[in-house]
């Protein structure tokens, strides 16, 4: 493998290297021509000048087309007017593929346009410096959880039942006399995992067929689920919140160039410390109303509601203790106040709303058939995860964290759908 790459040329200066990669620009100024070439890791410009090589590869400059495909050998020289801060003055240019005329020109397309292009649009500067912060956001969470002792426990994507409600189901003919459902979350079997192992987490695709086309929502997302044996709501929020605080630091740190290729204001990251504030359903409830919306109690808030609350934050916020009727069967009740969950929402800053989910789990076999029934599900079908209750059940909880609505955040983009690498969405499978 060719080891030079325009994010380690620094260290070949002044040395001869072969660079291959893929034509992003090229002008001409007579005898001097110039290539952009990125190679995937960054860009770095050429430079041919006549005298320097053989005419033949000098005059293969005239075929070369936006996105050809290519190797370059030459000097590496240091020059802080090039893009990328070096130059190779080229001795040699050889042509791999000539291609056709690049869909994706310099001037503006519509999303709709750059969706159905998805897989050329991904070597464009914002789309790869969005989807290499990405890449950090899963490491740094998936060493975080590692750090801690947790075990990667990876949870299956075809189910036999819901987890999040029954309206946003994927399902799908398993042979002859069955469904499967597409998995909403791995989170329950998180809980057999948290008996068995104590901490565990998985991070994985996860489907909702939901209705709605908002910058919000995706049908297939990722998340990360950590569950947590003998813990409480508090333990997981202060979890969250570490976690969230990690993972802010680190993209600060790895991915300030790709920060600066979105134009993302920093100073914004560069407060995300702890403690985050706290505040309860009820009082979330008495901010909307503050702000004149006749928010019903009793409901979960909307995108819009969640906006408007997280706005009189800087740092993220923790909602918790939502009324019971408004979450899913799974959590458990405030012993001081049964009509709500031990449930946490935390809304990002910025508007970007709800990116962590997460609650204590009811372990009581009786009230946990009850929770089921009134949810209108068949203990029957929930039978191995009433197990868990009948088996040396603890007090436990958890959350996930979506990947997506995180990056968002993190890199300020107004829309998820550039955050993961092939969107889908009500309206788009392809590519
Ligand atoms: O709040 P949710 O639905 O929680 C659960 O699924 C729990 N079972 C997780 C757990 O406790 N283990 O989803 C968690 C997070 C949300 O906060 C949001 O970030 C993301 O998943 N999310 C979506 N992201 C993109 N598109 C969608 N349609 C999403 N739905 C949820
Ligand atoms: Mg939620």
């Amino acid at each position: 493998m060719n080891p030079i790459t325009t994010n380690n040329i620094d260290q070949y200066e002044g040395k001869t290297v072969t660079l291959s990669g893929w034509l992003v620009h090229k002008r001409s100024s007579g005898k001097v021509r110039f290539l952009v070439v990125r190679d995937g890791t960054g860009i770095a410009q050429v430079t041919l000048v006549k005298a320097e090589m053989d005419e033949e590869h000098f005059e293969r400059y005239h075929s070369l087309t936006l996105e050809s495909s290519l190797m370059v050998t030459g000097i590496v020289k240091k020059d802080d007017r090039a893009p990328g801060g070096y130059e190779i003055l080229a001795s040699q240019l050889n042509i791999l593929q000539i291609a056709e005329e690049y869909p994706i020109a310099e001037k503006e397309h519509g999303v709709g346009f750059l969706l159905d292009h998805r897989h050329l649009w991904l070597r464009s500067s914002k789309q790869h410096a969005v989807l290499r912060v990405r890449h950090t956001v899963i490491q740094t969470a998936r060493r975080f959880f590692d750090d801690r002792g947790f075990i990667l426990l990876d949870a299956p994507i075809m189910t036999p039942v819901a987890c999040e409600g029954t309206t946003t189901l994927f399902e799908t003919d398993y042979f002859e006399e069955q469904k499967a459902y597409l998995s909403q979350s791995g989170q329950l079997y998180m809980e057999a995992g948290a008996m068995a192992f104590r901490k565990v987490y998985c991070c994985g695709p996860t489907f909702r067929a939901e209705k709605s086309k908002t910058r919000r929502h995706l049908t297939e997302f990722w998340m990360i689920e950590p569950e947590v044996a003998f813990a409480g709501l508090p333990d997981i929020m202060e979890l969250a919140e570490s976690l969230i605080v990690t993972i802010v630091k680190e993209v600060l740190s790895s991915n300030r160039e790709d920060l600066r290729t979105l134009e993302r204001d920093v100073s914004k990251l560069e407060m995300i410390e702890s403690p985050f504030e706290s505040i309860s359903y009820d009082r979330a409830v008495r901010i909307l109303r503050n702000e004149g919306v006749p928010f019903e109690r009793g409901n979960d808030f909307g995108g819009g509601d969640e906006t408007l609350i997280s706005d009189q934050f800087e740092k993220p916020v923790f909602i918790h203790r939502y009324p019971a009727s408004s979450k899913p069967f799974y959590m458990k009740n405030d012993p001081e106040k049964s009509s709500v969950v031990l449930c946490m929402d935390l809304l990002a800053p910025e508007g970007y709303g709800e990116i962590i989910g997460g609650s204590a789990r009811e372990e009581d076999v009786e009230l946990l058939s009850q929770k089921l029934s009134n949810a209108g599900l068949s203990p029957e079908a929930f039978s191995w995860y009433l197990d868990l209750r009948k088996y040396g059940s603890v007090p436990h909880a958890g959350f996930g964290m979506g990947i997506e609505r995180t990056v968002a955040w993190i890199c300020g983009i107004p829309h998820v759908r550039e955050t993961i690498p092939f969107p889908r969405l009500l309206q788009r499978l392809y590519p």
